[in-house]
């Protein structure tokens, strides 16, 4: 199975770069021959905040060339509860869940390709103490169980910045308590990658035989005044191809898809002008 990998595409009416962005990622998906497309999550520029910001994204994902499942990410749900703060960056609540759930479906979901289990989780949910953190918990047990095989995990957030016995509670990553937890839950499986999006930056690293992918934004990149360089900061899609017991995967930049800079979508963000920024 050949999967496109999109990411951050942080749709709103009106959002011009974003938006001719995300039409070269659809020709290229068209192009490729990709038989599913993957979306990270933060589908929208401000979703959580602004419910018309789910019908710019619907609009641009209508007659989609692929089947398509989607992930939310902080900008469409709401941030984790540890770590929300402010009006436009609001913590997750059920409402907005509901919001997503009726515009794109589940906040998680389970495909198999030949032996691979891919698991998508709601990266927005974990730390909250909520029943839909338990529902969700219960659900990714159940798929573990029946689970044979090499898995693939993507969600929004990374799990952590330098290895998985991090402490550093920061937004960009998911919160510690949690993450060892979904962790310890996979110690026994074959657990072979996680691919996430949120830093709008790329990078690869391998830990315990695990490869974790940051996988890049599709519409902009955030700058060094606002967002230190970890990985690579650069702007495209990936593409996975998952064969019977291994996988590859490759950075694309496709053509017409501009390395557009946050300080210049203002159309989105307006709140730029004053430089109060979403940083990830
Ligand atoms: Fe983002
Ligand atoms: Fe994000």
């Amino acid at each position: 199975m050949r999967i496109g990998l999109v990411s951050d595409t942080h749709l709103a009416p009106g959002g011009r770069a974003v938006g001719e962005n995300c039409r070269a990622v659809r020709a290229w998906v068209a192009r490729a021959g990709v038989d599913l497309t993957v979306h990270l999550g933060d589908v929208t520029a401000e979703g959580a905040a602004h419910a018309e910001h789910f019908a710019a994204a619907q609009d641009a994902f209508r007659d989609w060339p692929t089947p398509m499942r989607l992930l939310p990410g902080n900008h469409d749900v709401g941030d984790n509860h540890d770590i929300a703060r402010s009006a436009l960056e609001p913590a997750v609540d059920e409402g907005r869940l509901e919001r997503w759930r009726d515009v794109f479906g589940g906040d998680r979901w389970r495909l198999s390709a030949g032996d691979w289990t891919v698991l998508g989780l709601d990266a927005q949910l974990l730390g909250w103490g909520s029943a839909a953190e338990a529902a969700q918990d219960a659900w990714l047990q159940a798929e573990l169980d029946a689970a044979q095989g090499p898995i693939a995990l993507f969600l929004h957030k990374p799990l952590f910045r330098n290895a998985p016995e991090d402490d550093e509670r920061h937004l960009r990553y998911v919160p510690p308590a949690p993450r060892r937890r979904l962790l310890e839950r996979f110690a026994e499986k074959d657990l072979r990658l996680v691919v996430c999006g949120h830093t709008h930056q790329l990078r690869r690293r391998r830990f315990q035989g695990c490869e974790h992918v940051w996988a890049p934004s599709c519409a902009f990149v955030i700058p060094d005044s606002m967002q230190e360089t970890i990985g690579e900061k650069t702007v495209g899609v990936m593409l996975l191809t998952l064969s019977a017991d291994s996988y590859s995967l490759d950075f694309i930049a496709p053509e017409g898809v501009g390395r557009h800079n946050l300080l210049d979508q203002m159309d989105i963000y307006p709140q730029l002008a004053t430089r109060i920024g979403s940083q990830a």
